[in-house]
């Protein structure tokens, strides 16, 4: 055997945030940076010894390096396969579908999701556990524990593994299984929806663009909708995973997304316009003049649920992270489904879906998923919507209007502060906090603030408390201010102030969401002294 034990110092910034450890990639190639926060998930994931691991990542820079090394240390802690993508490429929700679908015990997936990539970009490794998740607090907790106390670790002394073809390795006795990174996950997706009834409209004309943002959806993307849908070529636009993403943002939003904006506003022949993140698990919806707003998506997707072959048989209930849009909670209570509100982050509906709970769940920030996986799912987004336009032979327009005219419309505008100074945004935090007790009951102009808090959310299943997760200003007409500090952020904090208010009557909805807001986001600025502390006169991004 040519196990090396490798003497190595503790770093002290390996505390996994949001989803996973994030840094910048100059960080990880410090030497031993990426093998102790791997050891250290050995060491906490005993339970991965003598089992299956899934390994892949969205193909960014330091992807290969980072498998090869992994590789070599699951093999060295007595992992009995690993289950390896292609290239060492997964997206995200194919990683949770194949932890699922082969009973891994885990998987490591390598990605900074949305962030930038190349060599001066970002790069981050997660764990997911059994249940195709990413792992619970207590255990990423877990993990900064080992990281901080590691003095060494395993490693197999070896060749790296040729991952370029379909193929099967033997590695000290550690099987290897080179897989198609795709085919698992389209027939997944065939199952769920109606894949003949879109082939249908797709076949009759309908044209849609599918902006893969040279991230980890390409291939997936021009399987399903140009190959088996039979989307015209062309259809799926930077198809091409590269390294350092084209040197864009693979961001699905307004702002990164700007490509897919343009062809829609030039081309009033295309139907559809979506596009998904570094790793394949957001999702960006626009329709001719419209964006869907993950929010209204939501709420939208769990309103028409029954038309969906793969949930016909009714949904269990739903969840929304707690900054999310009520427009969710609205459908629910018409339709009589329970709706959850959890804190920030897909980890924290795991416990619901494996609990039976809920069947959708979702997140202001671009993401919406289903219990078919334990991640957020874009591709999985775009089908939906896809199957919804084949059936109701509705644009995407009108399938957002009539839902308003049917429940209301949630105003809803997400404001971010990026790389302010640490100190400044805690402080910012800090006398938020302290102002609680005061605020209550307060009127700001027509607003009366009813309750105010810092998110405390308990975990109905296991009953684990998660505090801190965000100030709630909720106002006595529904309209709410939630202010929280970003956790995936690898510069200075972020800061996100989100916006929202109600309308019920259609005739009283305008066309423009930030001037529907514009009085909230005085208050907002008013109460958190955003501008005083920060010294910034207006947000970076406001989606
Ligand atoms: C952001 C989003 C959050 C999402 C996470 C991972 O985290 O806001 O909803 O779960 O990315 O994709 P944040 O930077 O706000 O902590
Ligand atoms: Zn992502």
């Amino acid at each position: 055997m040519s196990i090396q034990i490798v003497n190595s110092q503790p770093y002290p910034d390996q505390q996994p945030g949001t989803s996973g450890l994030r840094k910048k990639v100059t960080r990880f190639q410090q030497s031993h940076y990426l093998q102790n926060f791997v050891q250290s998930i050995f060491n906490v994931a005993t339970e991965l010894a003598g089992q299956t691991l899934v390994l892949g990542g969205d193909g960014r820079f330091f992807n290969p390096q980072a498998i090869q090394v992994i590789l070599k240390m699951a093999a060295a802690n007595g992992i009995a396969r690993v289950l390896v993508g292609q290239l060492g490429l997964l997206s995200t929700p194919a990683a949770s579908a194949l932890i699922r679908k082969n009973n891994a015990a885990g998987g490591i997936i390598l990605s900074a999701s949305h962030n930038p990539g190349g060599p001066d970009g970002d790069f981050g490794i997660k764990f997911n556990t059994a249940n195709g998740g990413p792992a619970p607090t207590s255990f990423t907790d877990a993990v900064f524990q080992a990281s901080t106390r590691i003095h060494q670790y395993r490693i197999i002394e070896s060749d790296d593994i040729d991952l370029s073809a379909i193929s099967s390795h033997d590695m000290e006795g550690m099987q290897i299984e080179v897989i198609d990174p795709v085919q698992d996950y389209a027939e997944m997706m065939a199952q769920i929806f109606d894949f003949d009834k879109i082939s249908s409209i797709f076949k009759n004309g309908f044209r849609m663009r599918f902006d893969a943002m040279h991230a980890i959806t390409g291939p997936y993307a021009i399987e399903i909708l140009q190959n088996r849908l039979g989307a015209e070529n062309g259809t799926v636009i930077n198809g091409i995973p590269l390294e350092d993403f084209g040197g864009c943002h693979p961001d699905p939003n307004l702002v990164h997304a700007r490509e897919l904006v343009e062809l829609l506003q030039t081309d009033p022949t295309l139907g559809l316009g979506a596009a998904s993140d570094g790793d394949g698990d957001r999702n960006l919806i626009l329709g001719q003049a419209v964006f869907v707003t993950p929010s209204d998506s939501l709420a939208i997707m769990t309103a028409n649920a029954g038309l969906i072959p793969g949930y016909q048989s009714g949904l269990k209930g739903v969840a929304r992270s707690m900054p999310t849009s009520a427009a969710v909670d609205t459908v629910a209570g018409q339709l009589g489904l329970a709706c959850y509100e959890t804190p920030t982050g897909w980890k924290f509906f795991g416990n619901l879906l494996d609990a039976g709970k809920i069947t959708f769940c979702g997140e202001e920030s671009f993401g919406s998923g289903s219990d078919h996986i334990r991640e957020k799912d874009g591709l999985w987004a775009v089908l939906f919507w896809l199957n919804l336009i084949a059936e109701k032979q509705q644009s995407v327009a009108d399938i957002v209007t009539r839902h308003w005219a049917r429940f209301g419309r949630h105003y809803y505008s997400r404001h971010d502060y990026e790389a302010i100074a640490s100190d400044k945004a805690n402080q910012l935090m800090d006398q938020l906090r302290a102002a609680l007790a005061t605020l209550k009951g307060q009127h700001f102009g027509d607003y009366r603030l009813n309750q105010c808090d810092d998110f405390c959310y308990t975990d109905p299943v296991d009953g684990s408390v998660t505090e801190q997760q965000g100030i709630r200003l909720l106002f006595a007409d529904g309209s709410r201010i939630v202010y929280r500090l970003s956790g995936t952020g690898t510069v200075g904090s972020t800061l996100r102030v989100y916006i929202e208010k109600y309308q019920s009557d259609p005739a009283l909805h305008s066309q423009d969401t930030q001037l529907a807001l514009a009085e909230l986001i005085d208050i907002a600025d008013q109460v958190g002294h955003i501008s005083v502390i920060t010294g910034r006169s207006a947000p970076d991004v406001i989606t």
